[in-house]
Parts: structure tokens; sequence; C-alpha cells
């Protein structure tokens, strides 16, 4: 591994081995998402509890502090919306020179396997991991599903996960799922976690990435169901203690309650 790419990469994973990423990237196809119509201002309080932040350039170059002392994971695929056709239409949208200049310490590219655009898609992210190779940056793939929520089953999520791995993604962002387990035993690279949209239930999501890093995943890559809670602060520093300092579940929650509790009451 050249030093420029173990370099940028073990800036996005910590010394123990896991990371905690920040998904504030919902806008190139979503639009102003609830609590994320200022990416920039949602995720400043966050920075503290989170190892990088997973951001699109438009959203970097207007709301983000170039000051911050946290690395970028730039996400360099578009070209869909949740008004277009199809949401898998998507290609490499920015160019390596603009990745660079924008000093990311690694890329995310969303990929969709199974679907209209799979072919299309798979070739944007081999081509993406030849460029960023020549200049050593990783490259995270996402193993997208779209709309078709029913293809998060472990038996569609290996097969997409060690599709990304196979193309050189040094990292593969995907859902956590029953029999995750083997997601991560056919994956060769690290996997994160998914968000997804906002559960029902805080417990829940605490639950789900304690489960998913018992089953292997090194760490996760959330937004709604951090930035979207009541208590985003409390939930971020909820999930840093199960990541980086193994808490229990019940530890992490009880420190999330409290945080909550402790918020200033609207009104
Ligand atoms: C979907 C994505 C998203 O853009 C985003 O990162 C998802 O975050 P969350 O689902 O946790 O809100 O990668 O494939």
């Amino acid at each position: 591994m050249d030093w420029g790419f173990a370099n940028r990469l073990s800036r996005t994973i910590r010394p123990d081995g896991r990371c905690f990423y920040l998904a504030v990237d919902h806008g190139y196809f979503q639009g102003p998402t609830h609590r994320l119509e200022n990416p920039g201002k949602t995720t400043e309080p966050l920075m503290k509890y989170v190892d990088a932040v997973f951001m699109p350039r438009g959203s970097v170059r207007a709301t983000l502090n170039p000051q911050m002392d946290i690395p970028l994971i730039l996400r360099v695929s578009g070209g869909n919306s949740m008004v277009g056709e199809d949401l898998a239409n998507e290609e490499v949208s920015v160019s390596i020179r603009e990745m660079i200049r924008l000093n990311a310490a690694a890329v995310g590219i969303s990929v969709y396997v199974g679907s209209k655009y799979e072919h299309q898609t798979i070739m944007a992210l081999a081509k993406l991991v030849d460029d960023c190779t020549d200049y050593g940056i990783p490259v995270m793939a996402v193993t997208a599903v779209g709309r078709e929520e029913d293809k998060k089953s472990a038996r569609y999520l290996a097969l997409a996960s060690r599709v990304c791995a196979e193309q050189g993604a040094a990292v593969v962002k995907t859902y956590y799922c029953d029999d995750f387990d083997k997601v991560v035993a056919g994956c060769p690279v690290p996997v994160v976690i998914a968000g997804g949209p906002r559960t029902e239930n805080d417990l829940e999501v605490i639950q789900f990435v304690y489960d998913g890093l018992q089953q292997g995943a090194i760490g996760v890559n959330l937004g709604r169901n951090i930035w979207q809670n009541e208590c985003p602060e409390g939930m971020a520093r909820a999930l840093q203690m199960v990541i980086h300092e193994n808490a229990s579940p019940k530890e992490a929650f009880e420190v999330f309650e409290s945080m909550k509790a402790a918020m200033p009451k609207a009104g």
C-alpha cells in the first residue's frame, strides 16, 4: 500500500480499527431533506463525536468551515434525484482534480447491483478505483438499493458487497440485516454499517450498530438516525461509546437518555 493511501485511510479508520462516519450527503438526490437544510449547521455540533464527514462538494464548499479538523469523505457519484426516473442511474460526477483540490481523505460512490444500471455503476466504481489509486485516495462503495427496500437481505447484500470489494473498494458501506455476519464474512475488505430511514425506537439504532460491530463491521456511516433524532448529540455520543469505548447498548442508551433530558425545552 502506498504511503499516501495508507495515510488517508488511517485518518478515516482510527487506531482501534473502528470508524464513525456521519452521512450528510442526502441533498445530492433528496434535496433539502428535513434537518439537513443547512448541512454545515447540522454537522457542526456533531463533529466532536465522529471520525469523518460524508458530504458532496456543494455542501462542503458552501457550509463547512475549511479549518475543520476532521477528514472529509467526498460523495462523488450523482446524476439522479427523488423525482427522476430511476434512482440507480448514477455516474461519477466529480473529477479527480476536484477530489484532490477538496483534500478528500476518501471518496464515496453508490453502486446499484441488480438494477437496470448495474453495469454502469459497477464500471463507474472500477474506473474511480483506478483513478483514485493513482493519487492514493481510498474509495468507499455504497451498496445502494434506491427504493427497493426488499433488497436488504443477507443474500443480496453479501453479493453486492463482494462485487464492490472485487472492483477495488477499500471499504464497503452496506445495510445491517439478519445474518449480517455472512455479509461481513463474504467481503474481503472492511464493512461499515449504513443507516436508512429513521427508526421508530432510539434503542433500536444503538442495538443494530452494536450487533453489526459484534458481527464484524468496523463502524458506521449513519445520517438520518442521528441528525433527525430529537437529540442528535445524545445519539452521536451513544454511538461513539458503542463504536470506540466498547459500551453496551444499555450503557450507551442511558447516556443518550440523560443528554436528551438535559436539552433545553423548546418554547
Ligand atoms: C444511500 C446513501 C445516503 O445518501 C446516505 O449516506 C444514507 O444515510 P442514512 O440512510 O443513514 O440517512 O448512501 O445509499
